[in-house]
């Protein structure tokens, strides 16, 4: 091999996406860490960005099933959904992290625990843990036909990131125009299918 070839071995190998994936995070941390932003303020930008990383991974399937594989964007998206989706755990990770940061005690957030703007919270991070563990290759191949039930706890984690985002201030807007393309996606599907389904029976 020459070492041309072996620099571009380098390059294809480097997890980019994953640093792309984790660039957000950057001025998040560091503003908290030099001081300059509170954990209070890092609680929307970082569940906001968990959200989106969560909306990418899960269009992808349905654009592939109304589109197929045509377009090359679409293709690449597929092939790099999970990492989409075990992004949306980070940020779901590092959104708790300043919560615990911004409440300081245990007892402090025990003693919320039972509002419905927080225990969706945490119920929506509890349904997202299985599907982001085993996001890989290897899990995959030793869940079988299990594997894709465990991916399926993406739509109840949606729904309740939804009504916890929309119970904190009992304002619904900016979480329902987040989770939109989700809902209209699979409406299509369905409008999809049962357009094929009568084509059949006529
Ligand atoms: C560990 C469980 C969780 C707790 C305790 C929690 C707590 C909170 C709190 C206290 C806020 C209010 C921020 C503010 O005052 O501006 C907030 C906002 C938010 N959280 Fe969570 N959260 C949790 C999990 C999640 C997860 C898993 C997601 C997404 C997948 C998420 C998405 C959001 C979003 C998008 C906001 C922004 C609301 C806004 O400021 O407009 N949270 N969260």
């Amino acid at each position: 091999m020459t070492v041309r070839a072996a620099q571009y071995r380098w390059l294809r190998a480097f997890p980019w996406l994953w640093l792309v994936l984790a660039i957000p995070a950057v001025p998040m941390i560091l503003g908290h860490a030099l001081g300059g932003a509170d954990a209070a303020d890092l609680l929307h930008p970082s569940g906001e960005m968990s959200v989106r990383m969560m909306i990418v991974a899960m269009v992808a399937g349905p654009l592939g099933r109304l589109f197929g594989t045509r377009f090359r964007a679409l293709r690449w998206l597929l092939a790099r959904r999970r990492a989409f989706g075990v992004a949306a755990f980070g940020y779901a990770l590092l959104h708790l992290v300043f919560y615990i940061f911004d409440m300081q005690t245990l007892k402090a957030m025990l003693d919320e625990i039972g509002a419905p703007g927080i225990w969706t919270g945490w119920l929506a991070l509890v349904l997202m843990l299985p599907p982001a563990i085993t996001s890989n290759e290897k899990a995959m191949r030793a869940l079988k036909a299990g594997w894709k039930k465990v991916q399926w706890l993406v739509f109840p984690t949606a729904l309740f990131t939804v009504i916890h985002w929309g119970l904190l201030f009992y304002e619904w807007g900016p979480a329902l125009v987040h989770i939109a393309p989700v809902v209209l996606l699979h409406v299509a599907l369905f409008v999809k299918s049962s357009l094929r389904k009568l084509r059949m029976s006529a």
